[in-house]
């Protein structure tokens, strides 16, 4: 192989092995159900990590869950309740990640369980959301037109 075609065929090479690296970099702009399909996957790849003490499992699922959870297209809601659970949730996926880098496996388990209820948490609220709008069969992308303003769900500040 003549050796400029070398370089151009190793430079592509490269090019596909760095940006498969991270979620984000591997996909632009993923859409919501794709978001919300890969945080799926990685709590199965988590609680995978947490039985069998794989800490680099851990650290990097953690981490994918936390970066998914700072991409546009993860705000759906314009409701403050929303912000904060996704605040909440991004400081969980930290810790998590964190414990799997100090290999501390009771941290780790601890918080996976707490961001376990935060999914859950948060998914209360947006169905909640749904029903009090009459929305609750329609796709999500009429969610984001919701005036936060009208939204007035249990547990909302006064
Ligand atoms: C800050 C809010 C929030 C958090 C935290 C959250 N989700 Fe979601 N999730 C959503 C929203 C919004 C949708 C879209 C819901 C809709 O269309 O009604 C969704 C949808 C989903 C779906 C359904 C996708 C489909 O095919 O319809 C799954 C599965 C899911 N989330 C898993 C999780 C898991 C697992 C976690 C925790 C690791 C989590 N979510 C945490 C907001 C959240």
């Amino acid at each position: 192989m003549p050796r400029h075609v070398r370089g151009i065929w190793l430079s592509g090479a490269v090019l596909l092995i760095t940006t498969a690296g991270t979620v984000a970099e591997a996909r632009q702009a993923p859409t919501l159900p794709e978001i919300m399909r890969q945080k799926l996957e990685h709590s199965r790849q988590l609680i995978e990590g947490l039985v069998l003490e794989r800490f680099e499992t851990i650290e990097r699922n953690a981490n994918d869950l936390r970066i998914l959870s700072d991409l546009s297209s993860w705000n759906v809601l314009r409701t403050p309740e929303y912000q904060r659970y996704s605040a909440g949730f991004r400081d969980t996926a930290n810790r998590l990640s964190q414990a799997g880098l100090d290999r501390n496996l009771d941290a780790a388990t601890l918080a996976y369980v707490e961001l376990t209820l935060q999914c859950v948490e948060c998914h209360k609220h947006v169905r909640g959301v749904r029903q009090a709008q009459g929305l609750a069969d329609r796709p999500w992308p009429e969610l984001a037109q919701i005036d936060p303003d009208r939204v007035k769900s249990r547990g909302a500040a006064p």
